[in-house]
């Protein structure tokens, strides 16, 4: 799935393994108890106090993300997600009647969450905050205070939960990133995380949610929660077995890997630095760059940027107008999980179009 950045062998020999045993049957709705244990000493390694029954493990969390919003909305409700974001944050709340709202990440300062445009839109409506940390597609990673920061408002309004999609943890080369449910004695906290990320195995669809509930408030939630996942029966049994032998077995491989990508983060930010026309923010976790057209007329049309460098040169990036058609004009995302040979032979096509189009 990822270039150079396979599953590791262990976990595909867990996966494998389970199919030779047969195991292709439904297994429990709310996953297998061994995985359900296996990421719950997980998120309690991460600081908070988290039992087995606390984990719900979907079709990546994707599918959790589905299942939250049908369990929490009702027409009228608001999701606040970060602007810009990962797309289905605002695409599936209207499925349920819900809207969402977006709040500002700073664009000229790291992308930075703006805690005084939440404040702004916070009202009664809000039934969910989202924090995507680290973030796609900024690679933003928000530290310890900013988290307080974020619960500290989510306090204020009762009925507001905060969702917390932490599937890029691991990819987090601060070592600022913390778990939000770990911060929050009295805000409920839906935890999301997986295998597609920082086990790179995306195909897998293994992901989960863990409910924090310092306060007892998410009784009814869950019961719809579980109510949702018994009806779409369970996530795929062999494919659990193998994120489980990654959780459980050693991760020591995983350092190899964060210093790759880092390396290309690296090259990345040294090329972008150099092309005139563009300019990035560093980000700080994941494996994604929101990228700057400082030139007019593409800040102003950012979408046939990405069109026109796609059908000269033959380089795919996504436009940053659909992570947030306000937020994110004027920018395009890329990934740099190609190798370093790859990543060169982009930019430098993607010099040649900007110098050429100027
Ligand atoms: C922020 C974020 N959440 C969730 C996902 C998807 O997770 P999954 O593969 O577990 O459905 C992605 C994939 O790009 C993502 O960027």
């Amino acid at each position: 799935a990822y270039p150079g950045l396979p599953t590791p062998p262990h976990m595909i020999e867990a996966f494998k393994d389970s199919l030779t045993r047969g195991e292709t049957g439904y297994s429990p709705s709310y996953g297998l108890p061994a995985l359900r244990s296996a990421i719950a000493k997980d998120e309690q390694s991460k600081g908070w106090n988290c039992s087995e029954d606390d984990v719900y493990v979907c079709h990546g969390v994707t599918e959790a993300l589905q299942i939250i919003f049908a369990a929490v909305l009702e027409p009228g409700m608001k999701v606040l997600a970060p602007g810009p974001h990962y797309p289905p944050y605002m695409a599936y709340p209207q499925m349920y009647g819900g809207e969402t709202v977006e709040y500002r990440l700073k664009s000229d300062n790291g992308w930075k969450i703006d805690f005084d445009d939440i404040e702004s839109k916070m009202d009664e409506s809000v039934r969910l905050l989202v924090i995507i940390n680290p973030n796609n597609p900024t690679g933003n990673v928000a530290d310890s205070e900013e988290i307080d920061r974020l619960i500290s408002i989510a306090e204020k309004w009762p009925n507001c939960m905060v969702v917390a999609d932490e599937i890029y943890d691991g990819l987090d080369f601060t070592n600022h990133q913390v778990s939000t449910a770990s911060r929050s004695k009295t805000v409920p906290v839906f935890t999301l995380n997986g295998v597609s990320k920082v086990y790179y195995a995306p195909g897998w669809r293994i992901g989960y949610m863990a409910l924090h509930d310092p306060m007892q408030r998410m009784g009814a939630v869950r019961d719809a929660i579980e109510r949702l996942l018994r009806s779409r029966l369970c996530a795929s049994t062999p494919a659990q077995m193998g994120y489980h032998s990654g959780l459980v077995e050693s991760r020591d491989w995983m350092k190899a890997y964060s210093e790759k990508v880092i390396a290309q983060r690296d090259l990345c930010l040294k090329r972008i630095s150099e092309i005139d026309g563009l300019e990035v923010e560093a980000p700080g976790g994941a494996f994604y760059m929101f990228v700057r057209l400082t030139d007019p007329k593409w800040a102003a049309d950012d979408k046939q940027f990405v069109l026109d460098l796609l059908h000269e040169e033959h380089v795919l990036v996504v436009h940053g107008s659909g992570f947030s058609a306000e937020m994110g004009q004027g920018h395009f995302r890329l990934v740099y999980l190609a190798n370093e040979e790859v990543l060169n032979e982009a930019f430098d096509r993607m010099d040649r179009f900007l110098t050429s189009s100027r």
